[in-house]
């Protein structure tokens, strides 16, 4: 364990991702101070975890803890982040959406260590994978215990990611609309997402596999020349699949770096 306290400002649900996957045994940290708000998701994880303390108010969390983590929605940010008074030499680890390091920077008197980083929900199992920025081996470690840490080498790199990182929707929205057509073709609607579900979770599975060299090579490993498959990704590219795709991505980037 090499953090003693680490205490977040906005307990919402990637605080709570991060509290129970911080606490899963053997847990990371020794003690956990949470914002009151929102109150019902500090008062479950007080409730919990016999680590973890609701403070006071966002300033009795900064003043508690050596590791502070911003999770707070970007419409709020400046008020809350430039009401608080931070230490000199504290750890603070900004969750907080399109808002880059210089602007917290401006919010911030005191002469913080700032590291930006993306945790996705799956950090409650430990297995999350989270983009940080810029590189830093103990925000790292405390990222790996949670799944595994991607230290990003530039800002362009970490903003990249973070767009990648909008695509969760569309996965299960892909997976929804598969369900709602087989559903309008007659399909049981529980039957099909019964059958999709671990469709879609062998193919993420096999593409964790170390021997993947691409997933484009693993598109066409699964696409019989001619077959089924290729018919689909074959209608996907040419009817506008593709262009969809990359389209959202360059505007979720241009939003991202417009922050
Ligand atoms: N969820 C994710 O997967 C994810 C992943 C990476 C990064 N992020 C980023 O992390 C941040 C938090 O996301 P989230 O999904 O956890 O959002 P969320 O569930 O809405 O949590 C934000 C929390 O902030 C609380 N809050 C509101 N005003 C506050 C204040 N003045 N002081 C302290 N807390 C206050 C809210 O409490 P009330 O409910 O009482 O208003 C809410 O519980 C966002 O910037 C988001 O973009 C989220």
């Amino acid at each position: 364990m090499t953090i003693k306290r680490i205490g977040f400002v906005g307990t919402g649900a990637i605080t709570e991702a991060m509290v129970r996957g911080l606490l899963t045994t053997p847990a990371y940290v020794s003690e956990i101070y949470v914002s009151p708000r929102n109150a019902e998701v500090a008062a479950r994880l007080d409730a919990e975890f016999d680590t973890v303390f609701v403070a006071a108010d966002n300033q009795d969390v900064v003043n508690r803890s050596d590791v502070l983590v911003l999770a707070i929605r970007p419409q709020i940010a400046e008020e809350v982040v430039s009401g608080l008074v931070l230490k000199d030499g504290q750890s603070v680890i900004s969750l907080i959406a399109a808002t880059e390091h210089r602007k917290l920077r401006n919010w911030i008197a005191a002469d913080v260590k700032i590291v930006q980083a993306i945790p996705l929900p799956f950090v409650a199992d430990r297995q999350g994978v989270t983009a940080l920025y810029p590189p830093d081996t103990e925000v790292a470690a405390l990222f790996d215990v949670l799944g595994t840490a991607v230290q990003c080498g530039s800002k362009r790199e970490y903003d990249l990611l973070a767009a990648a990182s909008a695509m969760m929707s569309t996965y299960f929205g892909i997976m929804e609309t598969t369900t709602d057509w087989l559903a309008a073709h007659g399909l049981d609607r529980a039957k099909g997402q019964a059958y999709i579900a671990p469709l879609f979770a062998s193919l993420a599975q096999r593409a964790l596999r170390p021997d993947v060299t691409s997933f484009a090579a693993l598109s066409t490993e699964f696409a019989t020349i001619g077959g089924l498959n290729e018919q689909v990704l074959s209608d996907f590219e040419t009817k506008g699949g593709r262009e969809a795709l990359a389209t959202a991505l360059g505007r979720v980037l241009a939003r991202i770096e417009g922050a």
